[in-house]
């Protein structure tokens, strides 16, 4: 990865697909937030509004998670226990990171952690989720 590799923005595509509709909605939005922090640093255009981009990233987050944990608890195990884990971690992140937002660098962390996280996130609900309609424990239609 470049040193900027980090500020290309997430392009959605249906390789990224959990096969939860509502669910990829939800990760739509949360790409879509990690594309307007790119096109804000690209642009150098500054995030008036840090604290705010933070506390949405958060609550779209955590009620995604809530969503989500809902639906993995009925499947269980410890790859579910595991993802649900680093769902706290990734809050704990955002978090720390909006304690740091008023300096320069928060922007330029939060997007590193942010692409790396919503990608390893869509690839490992992907996993999840297959097996959760292999057990036939997803919601109907
Ligand atoms: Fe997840
Ligand atoms: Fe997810």
């Amino acid at each position: 990865m470049t040193a900027d590799a980090y500020l290309i923005p997430i392009a959605w595509s249906a390789s990224f697909e959990s096969g939860m509709p509502e669910l990829d909605e939800e990760h739509r939005v949360l790409a879509t937030l990690y594309n307007d922090l790119v096109r804000a640093l690209t642009r150098r255009t500054s995030l008036i509004l840090r604290h705010e981009f933070f506390e949405t990233v958060e609550t779209a987050a955590a009620a995604h998670f809530g969503n989500e944990e809902r639906l993995l608890r009925k499947l269980g195990g410890t790859d579910v226990l595991n993802h649900i884990n680093s769902h706290s971690r990734f809050l704990d992140d955002i978090a720390r990171l909006r304690l740091a937002a008023a300096e320069e660098h928060a922007l330029h962390d939060a997007a590193h952690v942010l692409r790396r996280w919503l990608i390893e996130h869509f690839h490992e609900d992907q996993v999840l989720f297959k097996a959760l309609r292999f057990h036939g424990k997803a919601p109907p239609d």
